[in-house]
Formats: C-alpha cells, sequence, structure tokens
C-alpha cells in the first residue's frame, strides 16, 4: 500500500526520504517518486517500478535540498507510470502533494478545477488535491490545505510542500495513518514509523481530521478551523533490527521462525495459572459488564478472518456465547443486528484495514463495545475501539500474515480465558489450556526444526496448478491459512475446504494431479477425516497429512507425512499452520516469486 515520508531540517532531505521509502518497501508498491525544495523551487523525481528505478533517476539527474517529501504508490486511481505516480504538483509546479488513500470526488472536483482552468497531467485522484490547494492558496501552506480539505470526500494521509511558503511541511489525516517524528531541529512525517526510526523514536499519531505544520523550528496540530491542538509524543520501543532480515533470506522465513518468540510475547504477563484464566490489562470493562454481552461479532479481513473462525469455535464452545463471524467488507454494508449488549471483537494485523476500520466503525454507532485484537501500535483500530489487547507480535514485515495468525489465535483465546472462566468455565479447565499454552514455544521450535525436510517437499509439488487443503473443526480454518498462505506468494490456485463438504463439489477435481493437504490430528473429529482421506486417495489424489502422532488408520492412504507435536484441540490450529506456512514459502521461493512482496498485493489495505 501506499506510503509517505518527508523531511525538514538542517541535513539533506533526499538520503533521509529515499532510505525512508526502502523501509517502506515492505507494505507493497508500484511506483515512487521525490519533491524537494532547491532554494530556488521544487524538484521532482519519480519512477513506475522499484525504488531502485527511482535512485537511477537521481542519479542521471540529481536533486538537493533540506525539505521534501517522498512516496510509494500502490495504483488505485490509473496505471502504475512515472506520470501517475507521486508527488503531484499544481499547474506552476510550487505545490507538490503526497497522498494515502481515496479522493471519492476527484471526477467532480477535477471537472471544475478544468473548468476554472487548471491542467491536469495525470489519471489520479490526488492530482486534483495539488490543484485545489493551488486554488486556495493566498500565501499560508497550511491556510491553502485546511481550505482545500473542505472540499474533499474520502480518505487520506497527505504531505504538502511549497515553494511559495518554504521549508515548511503541511500534512494531513483523515482515514489513513500519519504520524510525525521529532528529533533535534528536524522533523519528519511519515505513514509507518519505520519509515523514520533510524533517526527519531519520538512520534506524534495523529488522529483523524488533524493538520500539521512542521518546519525548522518545530511543529505544531490544528484542527480544521486552525485551533491549535496538543497531541501526546510517544516513544517507539521497537528496533529497526526487529524489522530487519536478521540473516533470513526473506522476511517471512524469519516471521515463520520468530512464532514461538511471538507468541510468548502475546502471553506475557497476562496469564493467571492458579486461578486458570488470563489478565487482560486493556479490556476497559469490569467483570460484570463483561457479563451483560447477549453475543460477539468477530470481524476482519484475510488472514484476521481466518483467526476469527477459530476465536468463534473456542468463545463458543467454552464460553457458551453465540458468535457470528464476519468478512469485514460485508458486515459494512450489511444492516446487521448489533445492540448495546453486543461485543464487537475486531481483529487487524496492521490495525488500518480499510473495512475493518469501517466496519468497527459501524458496529460502535450501533451501540456495540468495540474490542480490537491488533498488532501495530498507535494504530487506527487500537485507537477507536472501546477497549482492546494488542497481540505483540512485533513489525510483520512479508505481506503474507504468518506471526501475527498465530499471536491473533492466542490473544483470542486469553480474552476467551476471561469470558468462559466468568461464565461456566472450571479452574481445572482453565489450568488444562493454560499448561498447553505454556508449551507452544517450545512446541513450535520442534515444528521449525523439520523445515529442511518441508522444503524437499516443496521440490516435490513446486510445478503442480492447484491444491486443496481440507481439515475439519478447529482446523477448517486452518485449511483456509494455508492455501492463503500458498497462492498469495507462489500463484498456484489453492482452496481451503471443510473436509466432508468437498465431497458436495471439489471432489470432482481430484485426480492424481491434485495434491490434497489433510490437516488430521488425532483430534475428536479424526475418523471422519480418516473416512475423507479415505475418499480422496480412492480417486488418485497425491496426500499430503498433518498428523499428531503415529497413525496406523492411515497407513496406505496417505503419500507424506508432516508430523506436529500433540496439544489440546483448540491449539492445533497454531502448531498445524507452521509447516503449512513453511510449504507455501519454500514453494514460493522454489518457483521464483517474491515471497515478500507478492505481485498485486499490499500489506496494509487501506482502500477498499
Ligand atoms: O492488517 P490486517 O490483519 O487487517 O490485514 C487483513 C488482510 O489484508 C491480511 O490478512 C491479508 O489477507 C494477508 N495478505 C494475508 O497473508
Amino acid at each position: 500500500m501506499c506510503g509517505i515520508v518527508g523531511y525538514v531540517g538542517p541535513n539533506l532531505a533526499n538520503p533521509v526520504l529515499v532510505e525512508g521509502l526502502r523501509r517502506l518497501e515492505y507494505r507493497g508498491y508500484d511506483s515512487a517518486g521525490i519533491a524537494v525544495m532547491n532554494g530556488n523551487g521544487l524538484e521532482t523525481r519519480k519512477a513506475a517500478g522499484k525504488i531502485s528505478r527511482l535512485e537511477e533517476e537521481l542519479a542521471a539527474s540529481p536533486i538537493s535540498g533540506n525539505t521534501g517529501i517522498a512516496h510509494t504508490r500502490w495504483a488505485t486511481h490509473g496505471a502504475p507510470t512515472q506520470c501517475n505516480a507521486h508527488p503531484h504538483v499544481d499547474c506552476k509546479g510550487h505545490i507538490a502533494v503526497v497522498h494515502n488513500g481515496i479522493i471519492e470526488n476527484s471526477s467532480v472536483l477535477r471537472k471544475q478545477l478544468e473548468a476554472n482552468g487548471h491542467k491536469f497531467v495525470s489519471e489520479t485522484d490526488t492530482e486534483t488535491l495539488a490543484h485545489l490547494i493551488e486554488e486556495a492558496f493566498e500565501g499560508s501552506l497550511e491556510d491553502a490545505v485546511i481550505d482545500a480539505l473542505q472540499e474533499v470526500e474520502g480518505t487520506y494521509g497527505i504531505a504538502v510542500i511549497s515553494s511559495d511558503d518554504p521549508d515548511k511541511i503541511v500534512a494531513a489525516r483523515k482515514g489513513s495513518p500519519l504520524l510525525l517524528g521529532i528529533g533535534d531541529n528536524e522533523f519528519y512525517v511519515a505513514s509507518d514509523a519505520s519509515a523514520i526510526l533510524a533517526h527519531t523514536r519520538d512520534v506524534i499519531y495523529l488522529d483523524d481530521g488533524d493538520i500539521a505544520v512542521l518546519d525548522r523550528k518545530g511543529y505544531h496540530v490544528l484542527d480544521e478551523r486552525s485551533r491549535r491542538l496538543s497531541r501526546k509524543v510517544s516513544r517507539i520501543d521497537w528496533d529497526l533490527d526487529q524489522i530487519e532480515r536478521g540473516g533470513f533470506d526473506h522476511f517471512m522465513l524469519k516471521e515463520i521462525f520468530e512464532q514461538g518468540a511471538s507468541i510468548e510475547n502475546t502471553m506475557r504477563g497476562r496469564l493467571l495459572d492458579g486461578e486458570g484464566t488470563s489478565k487482560l490489562g486493556g479490556i476497559n470493562l469490569s467483570d460484570e459488564e463483561l457479563l451483560q454481552f447477549d453475543n460477539v461479532v468477530i470481524t476482519a479481513c484475510g488472514t484476521s478472518w481466518h483467526s476469527a473462525l477459530i476465536g468463534e469455535h473456542m468463545l463458543e464452545e467454552m464460553a457458551r456465547i453465540p458468535v457470528e463471524v464476519e468478512y469485514a467488507s460485508e458486515f459494512r454494508y450489511r444492516n446487521p443486528i448489533i445492540t448495546d449488549r453486543t461485543l464487537c471483537i475486531v481483529i487487524s494485523q496492521s490495525g488500518e484495514t480499510a473495512d475493518t476500520l469501517a466496519a468497527m466503525r459501524e458496529a460502535k454507532n450501533r451501540g456495540a463495545f468495540t474490542y480490537g485484537i491488533v498488532n501495530v501500535v498507535g494504530s487506527s483500530i487500537a485507537r477507536e475501539s472501546d477497549g482492546g489487547i494488542y497481540v505483540h507480535a512485533g513489525p510483520e514485515i512479508g505481506v503474507a500474515s504468518t506471526k501475527a495468525f498465530t499471536c491473533q489465535v492466542i490473544a483470542l483465546l486469553l480474552f476467551t480465558l476471561k469470558l468462559a472462566r466468568l461464565r461456566n468455565l472450571s479452574v481445572v479447565r482453565g489450568r488444562e489450556i493454560i499448561e498447553a499454552m505454556r508449551a507452544l514455544p517450545a512446541q513450535i521450535r520442534k515444528i521449525l526444526d523439520s523445515a529442511p525436510r518441508i522444503e524437499d517437499l516443496a521440490e516435490e509439488f513446486k510445478d503442480s496448478t492447484n491444491f486443496l487443503y481440507l481439515g475439519r473443526g478447529y482446523n477448517f480454518p486452518t485449511a483456509l491459512e494455508g492455501a492463503l498462505k500458498l497462492k498469495e506468494i507462489s500463484y498456484i490456485h489453492a482452496e481451503g475446504y471443510p473436509a466432508a463438504e468437498m465431497k458436495h463439489g471439489p471432489i470432482a477435481l481430484i485426480d492424481a494431479e491434485m495434491p490434497v493437504v489433510f490437516i488430521t490430528p488425532h483430534d475428536s473429529v479424526f475418523d471422519k477425516v480418516v473416512s475423507n482421506v479415505q475418499e480422496v486417495k480412492a480417486r488418485g489424489a497425491r496426500v499430503i497429512a498433518i498428523t499428531t502422532g503415529e497413525e496406523p488408520a492411515l497407513a496406505g492412504k496417505i503419500d507424506y507425512e508432516i508430523r506436529i507435536p500433540p496439544t489440546i484441540e483448540m491449539l492445533i490450529p497454531v502448531l498445524a499452520v507452521v509447516p503449512l506456512q513453511l510449504l507455501a514459502y519454500y514453494i514460493a521461493v522454489k518457483r521464483g516469486a517474491n515471497v515478500d512482496q507478492p505481485r498485486n498485493l499490499a500489506k496494509s489495505v487501506t482502500v477498499e
């Protein structure tokens, strides 16, 4: 997804901006650009494709100055061309704008501006902003930005510079994350802290409606009526090396291998072993209030939606409360039955997914209490939810979500324990669950030891064109997640299905060319799944089975076996997903795919 970085201070802006763009690469992008004030005026350089192309442009035609803005673009309005790359400038080339988000009324505004004589050069919605600001400009950039934004419908995080009000950056946020970095007489703006973390750890997360003005002397934040606002400075406590590859070939592999440690972080300080329950600081509800809910709705997208499905099983089984799981993109436009006795759990790694954020706001408007399960600290969902829990997975850079998923499942279980113990879960059962949770990190590390074997398996299957992933109960979502991992990074078509549902259609696809991955732990539905394996094998499929031990019932029915340690039923997805992540990873690498930045995908989908 698009990324923004801006700098004003005594140093040259270029190196800071290009380095910042590199840090934002993981978000996914298809073009990049930079605008710098060179002392006389504005200069921009843009390139379609990777940041290295922009660097070539800069090497061929250098620009230099102490104030600048830069952007990585992920195309929405208009193709990923050099012309459509940001920054966009006004007719005179005095104002440059970088923008994340979507200007929904851009075609109407564009017509009006063209009628007033403005000349557009790109197909983007963002260019409208440059012309609107030009039209409103009367000497003060912040006043012009505030006026221009009055006309705009949609979402934005923007950074603007102008040669007519030099050495200043004006930034504004509505619906798209933006933060300020506070340095020593130098200031930054960025859509993501990783872009500026090499320079400062002191940041201000802007709220929707904030307009920030940064120059060499300092910064201030205004509201839409130019009134000064006070905003808290937060200290970032994670390190850049946490977001660097740490010796692994790809971020995704590093993140898969971090899962023992990351789920330890999710659990840290939150388990009350003796009482068989959890302690959740950010819940913002008393026990009495927690008991008032009639139902739970969980909303999320993608991988987070898969963890939601596991949460549904846990909550219904142990807390005995009705739960529905909704795709956030569907929920926001339905007329869902939500009351002030509904608990709406919102799950998001980034905390910025546009559909999930909108679904949360919809649930809030309808009176629900919203509870965010979020990884990125200070993100929109984290800040706007009524209560919540950070999963503490650490920065997840690979576009394919891995450690966030396992941490989300743990966070859901922590919440389930809390609620279930208040309702009807026995202390004995609570303690058993905690014991199993505590064993997980070592069990994950054991599974990771089998990575070389899974790599061999990947060699065997790398040229397959389709895959089926089957599981039941708690492992139907695991099957969905395994299939999603494979398709998003290897571009092999893959489907996840409930194992028994397969005979109602997908079974027609099965032949000797179809690899089928079965999740077959020794759980309450094991015998049923064995029958499903038999059905598939009888049609010639090559079967890969994830098992939890020696299984005579599977003898002769499976071709490859990956063994994971046994655990309680609800925690099997946390273990079973690890070999599936590795299988997807190695297949993608062997196919030469760009694992960390798969085509067409963005880390954080901040558009609808
Ligand atoms: O940041 P979020 O958890 O809200 O993101 C939701 C999905 O966009 C995300 O899980 C996506 O499906 C990943 N590419 C999956 O690996």
